[in-house]
């Protein structure tokens, strides 16, 4: 039994996969008669997506849960039942713990079970609370999630094909909270695709913790690597672009570095994490793979495609990292020249084996290790942006900017850009060229648009 006229509001942490998850979470409860609230206030279920990767991301929970402890109790004066959920890494990494740390949570769902998720509601708002679903099951939970809607939406969108990892570094508790890894079949990919190009998407980024690894099985029962998989995405006529993240150094095959020199369609972009540049280091991460071989992959892919740019992840202060392994990872930055980057102090996460190393490194070193390395990073990224001045960019139109008249869209390299133009440019992929950058953004004038007139004149 559904009743009607019911809302849900979500907060999403975390990476691009729990914004996708958000997004289909919201779609199986509008099967379950819910839609969006534009704010908590006016909600009768309440969802934290959740983000257990570092201490500080796991902790936002509770503070979060504190103001929404106050919506629930005003709301609830006025006679509005109001369910409070929590979902996403911390629910599958705590469970119930949640319920004793936090009493106001009615339930606590895991990545894994949002095709349950209408249920699951049902039964906490039946009992008043106390649910807890955090179990890996053997169906396939893409399979039972209601087929993305076909309602217009924004040009770019997430596509999960691959969840889990079994790679185990030492520092990750993804292994433990999305469990092993998994891919979706190519059909189910194929049609999720299909459905959103009708829907006025022309860029897909496909999704997954370990996206290279992506292996997943065609209807004739063959393996599909994910370099076969994009060249098949690339024929929806209406996909302009297509991305993936994240990558992991030891996957990236022959045949996908192959891809960005063959097809336009696949972006000159790649987020590839290295974490440490020290090899002691990179042993004790088990990450699988040296400094050398990082190296190397790099060199190669830039022969596949010249204008490739990168971007990174990176650890600072890994249990037993010494000045000595922090000044390699400087050297490793300064021989790649990344275009973009994200870099952390090391944040001891229980249950991984990272947690109980010797020799932690203290905060005050991390700090300045992390400093140091910012400054690095973030001049590259600065020189990277004004290397962009003078070039001419396709920019996909997704917003609009501060100023009247002002649109910002997103280059081949993922850079903001800032443009004036037309309302009815949203949501185009439109040639411009770069007139300034800044460290964080570019500014560009519109070159030239042909409008529909012109293109059925070429057409005839
Ligand atoms: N699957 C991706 C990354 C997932 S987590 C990969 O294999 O690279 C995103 C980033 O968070 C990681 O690349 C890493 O740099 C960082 N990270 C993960 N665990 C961490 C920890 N315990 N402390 C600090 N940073 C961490
Ligand atoms: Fe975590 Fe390593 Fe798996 Fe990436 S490859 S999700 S860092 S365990
Ligand atoms: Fe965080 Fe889970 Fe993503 S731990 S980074 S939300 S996979």
């Amino acid at each position: 039994m559904t009743k009607a006229g019911r809302r849900h509001f979500i907060k999403t942490f975390g990476c691009q996969m729990n914004v996708y998850d958000s997004e289909r979470m919201s779609e199986a409860l509008g099967v379950s008669g819910f839609t969006a609230a534009d704010e908590p206030e006016s909600a009768d279920l309440l969802i934290l997506n959740t983000c257990h990767i570092r201490e500080k991301a796991a902790e936002k929970v509770y503070s979060e849960l504190g103001r929404l402890r106050q919506i629930k109790a005003a709301r609830e004066k006025d006679g509005h039942r109001t369910t409070i959920a929590i979902a996403g890494c911390v629910a599958q990494a705590e469970g119930r713990e949640i319920l004793t740390r936090a009493p106001v949570v009615d339930l606590v769902v895991g990545p894994q079970s949002y095709h349950r998720l209408g249920d699951l509601v049902r039964q906490a708002e039946g009992s008043g609370g106390g649910v807890v679903d955090v179990d890996f099951p053997e169906d396939d939970k893409f399979k039972h999630l209601p087929a993305r809607t076909a309602s217009r939406r924004a040009p770019a969108a997430f596509l999960t094909v691959q969840e889990g990892c079994d790679k185990f570094c030492t520092f990750c508790v993804v292994p433990y909270t999305r469990g092993v890894e998994y891919s979706r079949p190519v059909r189910e990919i194929v049609e999720e695709a299909e459905r959103l190009a009708a829907a006025g998407v022309c860029e897909l980024t496909l999704l997954g913790q370990n996206v290279n690894a992506y292996h997943g099985q065609s209807e004739d029962g063959a393996s599909w690597s994910l370099a076969r998989l994009l060249v098949r995405l690339a024929e929806i006529p209406a996909i302009e672009r297509l991305r993936y993240t994240t990558s992991h150094p030891r996957d990236m095959s022959d045949d996908l570095i192959a891809v960005h020199g063959s097809q336009n369609k696949v972006m000159p972009y790649l987020h590839l994490p290295f974490q440490a540049g020290s090899n002691r280091i990179l042993g004790a991460m088990n990450r699988k793979h040296t400094r050398e071989e990082y190296l190397d992959l790099v060199r190669r892919i830039r022969e596949a495609r010249p204008d490739m740019a990168l971007s990174t992840d990176i650890i600072v202060g890994f249990p037993g990292e010494t000045d000595a392994d922090f000044e390699q990872t400087l050297q490793l930055v300064d021989e790649v020249n990344f275009a973009q980057a994200y870099s952390f102090k090391f944040s001891a996460r229980p249950g991984t084996p990272a947690e109980t190393m010797d020799d932690q490194v203290p905060d005050e070193i991390k700090s300045v290790r992390l400093q140091e390395l910012q400054a690095m990073l973030s001049a590259q990224q600065t020189a990277f942006n004004a290397s962009c001045v003078g070039r001419r960019f396709d920019v996909l139109f997704e917003r609009h900017g501060r100023r009247p008249g002002q649109l910002v869209g997103r280059s081949p390299y993922l850079q903001a850009v800032h443009a004036d133009g037309a309302d009815e440019l949203m949501g185009r992929m439109i040639e411009v060229e770069i007139l300034r950058a800044g460290p964080n953004s570019l500014e560009a004038d519109i070159l030239s648009v042909a409008d529909s007139s012109q293109l059925v004149m070429a057409a005839v």
